[in-house]
């Protein structure tokens, strides 16, 4: 597919702390994140952190004023009612936050969420409001079993709500076996993945939609090889773990977008 022009879709560049932080170090993170991001004369990407529930609140107290996007790292599908356990979009929109990542592997790994599932939480999100940034990929079984474009195409249809546009959406196309594990896929490869993820796309939300959507990679991006994946036609930014953990790795990361 044709790349688009680059004002169509400005990369973003998306920190997934994980489960880490406790307040000091996650208010000090977020600090020099923001700090760094001013201090900046220009800059050709947005940035975005989600750090987990609990430092929402401050976070969001402690960066006001930046221009640093705040998201949370999953939501529940309903609105409010008895979850025990669960956080609603409403109260993470209340919170300040703009973005929610739904359908990460390690939630459907580790929680059993399935595309339904994942589909209603990014409904949920875009209801309140947010854009859900809608996370699929293979595993490095299904990757073996030559299944990644197949993959893709169903957890993509089967995440993706009725009602998504390019403002309410982000696709991130995140490998398993790429996470964490210091392996990415060559740029042939990503380029190729994420080119399909763009034609997929045409399908629900139009060209123009499909065009304007951003699709951002992760698994293992940081400083040394974010400059060629960024560079990639359908790759509009990075969703990034371990790296955006250090303010100045992240930051060195967005300083690769052009
Ligand atoms: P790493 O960057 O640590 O590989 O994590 C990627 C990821 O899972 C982001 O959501």
């Amino acid at each position: 597919m044709t790349a688009a022009p680059a004002t169509l879709r400005r990369p973003l560049i998306a920190g997934n702390w994980k489960m880490n932080g406790l307040k000091a170090d996650g208010l000090a993170l977020a600090r020099d994140i923001a700090t760094r991001l001013e201090g900046m004369a220009s800059r050709r990407f947005d940035m975005l952190v989600c750090p987990p529930f609990t430092l929402l609140d401050a976070v969001c107290a402690a960066v006001d004023g930046a221009p640093l996007l705040l998201g949370a790292q999953d939501c529940h599908a309903d609105a409010k009612g008895a979850h025990t356990g669960d956080v609603a979009a409403p109260m993470l929109a209340e919170l300040g936050c703009s973005h929610v990542i739904v359908g990460h592997s390690e939630r459907r790994t580790n929680h059993g969420e399935s595309d339904a599932t994942v589909r209603a939480k990014a409904a949920a999100a875009q209801g309140a409001g947010m854009t859900a940034v809608i996370c699929i990929g293979e595993t490095e079984g299904q990757r073996d079993a030559g299944e990644t474009a197949a993959v893709v195409r169903r957890q993509l249809a089967g995440s993706l709500p009725a009602g998504s546009s390019a403002t309410n959406t982000v696709i991130a196309y995140e490998p398993v076996w790429a996470i964490g594990t210091g392996r990415t896929p060559t740029p042939e490869e990503a380029q190729a993945i994420h080119a399909l993820i763009r034609a997929e796309l045409s399908k629900p939300l139009g060209a123009a939609g499909s065009a304007a959507t951003r699709i951002l990679y992760g698994g293992s991006m940081n400083p040394k090889n974010a400059a060629v994946l960024l560079a990639l036609p359908d790759v509009d930014g990075g969703l990034i773990g371990g790296a955006s953990l250090k303010a100045a790795d992240f930051l060195a990361i967005g300083e690769c977008c052009r």
